[in-house]
């Protein structure tokens, strides 16, 4: 056990004391990334891996489609903070609205996406059902490293010691900057229970001039069925992975009694009492 966890920890780079996966960031890239400049209607999507990222994005596509019959192709990696360090002159040519799509925590976002004011959308998911697809994530993917079991996974995973670090400081870090003037977070869960209000809500928000029709069109083309049997052309071979199961409470196939008590103490530790931490729903 002690040399998986070893071989485990030569898969992260520290960066400003947040472990990332050595595959997909570099300093490079993040030293590139404070020159970035961001425009006043990028449409930024920040979320801890694993809470929907790539749901979120489909519906943004869909939107702006919506909006100019024109369709969204993410000619980089979507996440803002992975890939080379050139990627950020290249972006200087893509035409608007960019979506960025990020994972990192509130403090650590390039200044010009406060500076020029762009929106920001942040997405949660209950960290239950959070830790089981990303340990479903790692295990499945071919190109990514896997962990040994769920326990092992857990363990990790409460300490912060996986890919863009503890989601409890990313909740943290971000539940101080919920109500900001530019930002609007939405719930996973919420979505799953109602995905037309969902979308419409995040259409208002980016002033999405979307009818009543076209969103109803967007949410049967988003539901979890219609995006799996899709994500082969979407995704590519590593589609079906991420478009694994898709509902609330999977956490309790994996998590022991344990394991359940202690994450509900670590959650009231570092929630309890704050907007976010009522309304997370497991
Ligand atoms: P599960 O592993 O629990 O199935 P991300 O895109 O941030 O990596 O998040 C992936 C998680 O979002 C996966 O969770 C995936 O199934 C879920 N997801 C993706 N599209 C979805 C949709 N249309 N409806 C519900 N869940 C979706």
């Amino acid at each position: 056990e002690k040399s998986k966890e070893t071989a485990l920890s030569r898969l992260f780079f520290t960066h400003q004391g947040i472990p990332y996966p050595i595959t997909m960031c570099t300093s490079e890239t993040f030293q590139a990334l404070d020159t970035f400049e961001a425009r006043s209607d990028d449409i930024v999507l920040a979320s801890y891996p694993k809470c929907g990222s790539n749901w979120i994005l489909h519906i943004i596509s869909e939107l702006i489609f919506a909006e100019s019959n024109k369709k969204y192709e993410y000619p980089e990696f979507p996440i803002l903070e992975c890939g080379d360090p050139e990627k950020y002159q290249r972006m200087k040519q893509f035409p608007s609205p960019r979506i960025l799509a990020t994972h990192l925590h509130y403090d650590k976002l390039p200044g010009s996406i406060f500076k020029n004011k762009a929106k920001i959308l942040v997405i949660f998911r209950n960290p239950k059902d959070t830790a089981v697809s990303f340990f479903h994530f790692h295990n499945n993917v071919p190109d990514i490293p896997s962990y040994g079991s769920w326990d092992e996974f857990f363990r990790q995973f409460m300490k912060g010691q996986v890919s863009w670090g503890s989601y409890f400081d990313f909740a943290i870090n971000w539940n101080k900057h919920l109500d900001d003037e530019n930002v609007k977070f939405i719930l996973y869960e919420d979505l799953k229970k109602n995905l037309t209000a969902g979308i419409k809500q995040i259409a208002e928000f980016f002033g999405f001039s979307s009818t009543g029709e076209q969103i109803q069109t967007i949410s049967a083309q988003s539901t979890f069925q219609a995006m799996r049997a899709k994500s082969q052309e979407t995704h590519g071979a590593v589609g079906p992975f991420l478009f694994r199961k898709g509902e609330v409470g999977d956490w309790k196939n994996l998590f022991s009694e344990t394991q359940n008590q202690e994450m509900d103490e670590k959650f009231k530790q570092c929630l309890a009492g704050t907007s976010l931490g009522a309304k997370l729903k497991y």
